[in-house]
């Protein structure tokens, strides 16, 4: 195999959760999988699959364009990147820190754009595509996450943006809007096994298919869009979510 006859897909945020799921869901699909996260990387890809980790902060712009330069001259070419890395907050807006605003908004907004910035002049060459993990719960929140929302809005609206200028290029922008999936990410803001299986078994009834999410659900949405049958979709806002946002 050629080294830069592959496409290669960025994914942040691969460590575990969603992000672990796209990158062996794409590596599966054909893709060279380069893995980002500011936490350690264990792999579970199928055989055969071309992949490199690396350590980066996408809140570190200096990080990132070095990584991103790492990445060019490992592999080549970037046709793929899934802005994946995100961070979740609970708290009423009168106790909405300005540490919690400077985290969730520093992690999936300005990660997101920095990461996208450092990345778009070789989709550009690729004519390649970005997909950017939203969350259902823009649109449909609950109380004490409205700072989470906010970042998440301004995910769609980046996308939008970045489907508009970027279509002239070849370069196509969607999001995926998951609902609740099954990761550790709940275990962040302090909740416990039981307190989150407790949630699970009551959102699970919410839901019209009966379930909660499992990050391969996720993985596939973002597995048709980084794919050559999504040619004609951009700037799209994809619920996957059970069904909730329409019960
Ligand atoms: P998770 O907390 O299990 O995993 C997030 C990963 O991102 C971790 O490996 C973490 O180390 C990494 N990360 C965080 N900050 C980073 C940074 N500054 N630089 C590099 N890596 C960083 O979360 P999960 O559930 O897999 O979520 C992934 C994405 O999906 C997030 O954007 C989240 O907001 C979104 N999402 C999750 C939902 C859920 O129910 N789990 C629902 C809707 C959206």
């Amino acid at each position: 195999m050629k080294r830069a006859a592959r496409r290669v897909a960025i994914v942040t945020g691969a460590a575990r959760g969603i992000g672990r799921a796209c990158a062996e869901r794409l590596g599966a699909d054909g893709f060279a999988i380069v893995a980002l996260d500011r936490a350690p990387i264990r792999w579970r890809v199928a055989r055969g699959c071309v992949r490199r980790a690396y350590a980066c902060d996408i809140q570190d712009a200096a990080q990132v364009r070095r990584t991103v330069r790492a990445v060019l001259a490992d592999f080549g070419r970037i046709d793929v990147l899934v802005n994946n890395a995100g961070v979740y907050r609970e708290a009423p807006v009168a106790r909405t820190t300005r540490a919690d605003i400077d985290h969730v908004l520093g992690v999936n907004v300005i990660g997101t754009i920095t990461m996208t910035a450092a990345c778009v002049g070789a989709l550009k060459k690729s004519k390649g595509a970005i997909v950017n993990i939203s969350s259902a719960l823009s649109s449909r929140p609950y109380p004490t996450i409205s700072l989470y929302v906010a970042a998440k809005g301004a995910i769609e609206a980046y996308t939008r943006a970045l489907a508009v200028e970027l279509a002239p290029a070849g370069v196509r922008a969607n999001a995926v809007l998951p609902g609740l999936i099954k990761t550790d990410m709940f275990k962040t803001v302090g909740y416990d096994d039981a307190f989150i299986a407790a949630e699970i078994a009551k959102w699970s009834k919410l839901y019209p298919l009966g379930r909660v999410g499992e990050p391969r659900d996720i993985a596939a949405a973002v597995a048709y869009i980084a794919s050559s049958k999504a040619a004609w979709m951009t700037g799209a806002m994809w619920p996957v979510e059970g069904g909730k946002l329409v019960a």
